[in-house]
This record gives structure tokens, sequence and C-alpha cells, in this order.
């Protein structure tokens, strides 16, 4: 089994089930024009992502990592006309271009970009206190998905969803003595929810354009 299969079955599956979509391939396109990395969620995972949220009912998304909004667009058609997709990002130039890409697909007014370091942005949103987040997408910087799952459950309510992404990293996640800070921040995340009575997970690993990774998906209590 070669990686040109699972790439040739994720054409299959793209060309049967979510077709081209304008302000997606824009949306990617000015992410390469920008020259930043080619790390978004593949449309695959995207339809996967956007139908979690729809089945979740969620109309308050929380994403942590915003990128060029590719998934942040999936996120935001999932969500009711008066929900909102509230995401984080670092980089400036990353959130710069993810405005014009969340614009452009018409789903602006439902998305809200904080800028800064997420950990920030997370602190601010706790001490705000609004209502709590239906769905959760972590997708950043992974060594810092330990605190970003423990924030994740602080603002979400029982009933949740947490979608973490790239936790399999080709086979990675399972090496005890990895000196990779991003396999180890995974797997304190699992250490975490394996002490963690208040959710229900599980990790599914996953092949295809992207090649071989996985994500974790959880409720809360
Ligand atoms: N979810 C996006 C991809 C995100 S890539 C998609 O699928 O379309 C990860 C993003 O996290 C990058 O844009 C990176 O700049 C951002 N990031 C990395 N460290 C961060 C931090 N500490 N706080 C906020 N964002 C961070
Ligand atoms: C990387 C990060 C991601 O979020 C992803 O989906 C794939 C790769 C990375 O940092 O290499
Ligand atoms: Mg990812």
């Amino acid at each position: 089994m070669s990686e040109a299969t699972w790439a040739a079955v994720d054409e299959y599956v793209l060309s049967k089930l979510i077709g081209e979509d304008p302000a997606l391939a824009a949306a990617m396109d000015d992410r390469r024009a920008a020259d930043m990395p080619e790390i978004e969620v593949s449309p695959i995972e995207g339809m996967h992502l956007h139908l979690l949220a729809r089945m979740s009912g969620a109309k308050r998304i929380l994403e942590v990592g915003t990128l060029a909004g590719y998934s942040t667009i999936w996120l935001a058609r999932a969500v009711p006309d008066d929900g909102r997709v509230v995401t984080l990002e670092l980089d400036p130039k990353h959130a710069a271009v993810a405005r014009k890409n969340v614009d452009r697909a018409d789903v602006g007014d439902k998305v809200e970009i904080l800028e800064g370091q997420a950990l920030a942005s997370l602190e601010q949103l706790g001490a705000a206190g609004g209502e709590p987040f239906d769905f959760v997408f972590i997708d950043a910087d992974k060594e810092n998905n330990p605190p970003y799952f423990q924030w994740a459950m602080r603002l979400g309510r029982p009933g949740t969803v947490i979608v973490v992404d790239n936790v399999a990293r080709r086979g990675k996640l399972a090496d005890a003595s990895s000196d990779d800070p991003s396999v180890n921040g995974v797997r304190q995340m699992f250490d975490l929810i394996e002490n963690e009575p208040r959710v229900d997970a599980t990790a599914i690993q996953t092949v295809g354009a992207r090649g071989y990774d996985g994500f974790l998906i959880a409720i809360m209590r």
C-alpha cells in the first residue's frame, strides 16, 4: 500500500463527494501565494470537520490555529447565520490572509479572528465569560496541546465536542522515547485525557493526500 494509492482514493472521494468550491480553492491559492506552509486540512478532512460540527448542532465554535482560514471556512459554513467561529492565530500575516479568505467565502460576519498567542487569547475568552463553545478544533503548535485541551474543557460545557488534528504523526504517537516536542505535546495531552473523567475520547488514524496522521475526538460529559 503506497501513498500514491491513498492520494488516488482521496482524489476519488473528492470528485464524488466534495467537488470544487471557488472560495475554498481561492483560500488555498492565497495561502500558497503568501508563502505560507501547506498544512491546512485537506478538502476531505474539511468536510469531515464540517459534518462533525453540524452533527453536534454547534452554534459557537472555537478554533486554535487559523493559518489561511481554510478549516475556518468549513466550520463557519456549519453554524447557523447567527452562529460564530472564534479562531486564534499568532502570525499577523496569516490572520490577514485568513480575514480576506473568510470574507470572500461570505462567512466573514460569523468569523472573529483573534490575533496573538492562543494561550493569551484563551485567557481573555475565559475572563470575558461569554457563552460556552459547542465545538472546539485544536490545530496549532502541538507543544501546547495539553493547555489547549484544558482550555477547551474550561470554555466548553457538557456535550461540547473537541477535535484535535495531527495526533498520529506517521506513527510517532506510539514512540515513548521521542524527543520531538510536537509528539511529546500530543502524548502529554493523551496523558491528561487518560486521567480526565470529564471527557470520553478516541483517536482515529488516517491516510490520504496529507500522508499518515490522525485526529482525536472527544465529548465532554
Ligand atoms: N486550522 C488550519 C491550519 C492551522 S496551521 C487549517 O486547517 O486550515 C497552524 C496555525 O497555528 C499556523 O497558522 C500558526 O501560525 C498558528 N500558531 C502556531 N503557534 C501558535 C500560537 N502559539 N498561538 C496561536 N496560533 C499559533
Ligand atoms: C503540521 C501542522 C498541521 O496542523 C498539520 O495539519 C500538518 C502539519 C506541521 O506543523 O508540520
Ligand atoms: Mg493540522
